[in-house]
């Protein structure tokens, strides 16, 4: 081997390595089901498009409240603006109540964003917490919060 050819040979595998590297971690993000990660949520595509399973009744209002004030009181507030003890000043949660965010927040995408939660700024993944029913029960009373 030449002197340059073996240096083309040093530049080379490195190279080779990372390029591998990101083809590793990018089918990795494909594996996960076509999932979108924009804006550091994980929803399915068609996640806009789940309806809830469950009737509007006055009793699973209730019934999410509930859940609401065990589970996200204390980052959102008692009244859903986002001022619990344990939100993050610098990351506030969502405000719940601000009604233009209804209509990115069809029922589906609620659901998505409560059952994967989120990295940064962080709200955990309820999948490992409550049933996707107590998901779509709690959303049914967040949707009472929005002015
Ligand atoms: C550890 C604090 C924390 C807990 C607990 C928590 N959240 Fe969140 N939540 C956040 C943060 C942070 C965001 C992201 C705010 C943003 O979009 O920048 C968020 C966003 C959301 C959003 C999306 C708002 C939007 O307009 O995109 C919904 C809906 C939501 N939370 C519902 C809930 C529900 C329901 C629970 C309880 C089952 C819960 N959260 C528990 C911190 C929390």
């Amino acid at each position: 081997m030449s002197s340059r050819s073996h240096l083309a040979a040093l530049l080379v595998a490195p190279a080779a390595f990372t390029l591998t590297v990101v083809i590793a971690a990018r089918a990795d993000v494909g594996a996960a089901a076509a999932q979108s990660r924009s804006s550091g949520w994980t929803l399915p595509q068609n996640a806009a498009d789940e309806k809830s399973p469950l009737a509007d009744s006055p009793e699973i209002v209730a019934k999410g409240k509930k859940i609401f004030e065990s589970k996200c009181r204390h980052c959102h507030g008692a009244t859903g603006v986002g001022n619990g003890p344990d939100a993050d000043p610098d990351h506030p949660p969502g405000d719940l109540t601000d009604g233009r965010r209804a209509s990115r927040n069809p029922d589906g995408v609620m659901f998505y964003k409560i059952w994967n939660g989120r990295r940064d700024p962080k709200m955990p993944a309820f999948k490992t917490d409550i049933s996707r029913e107590d998901v779509w029960t709690v959303i049914q009373y967040v949707k009472t919060l929005r002015r």
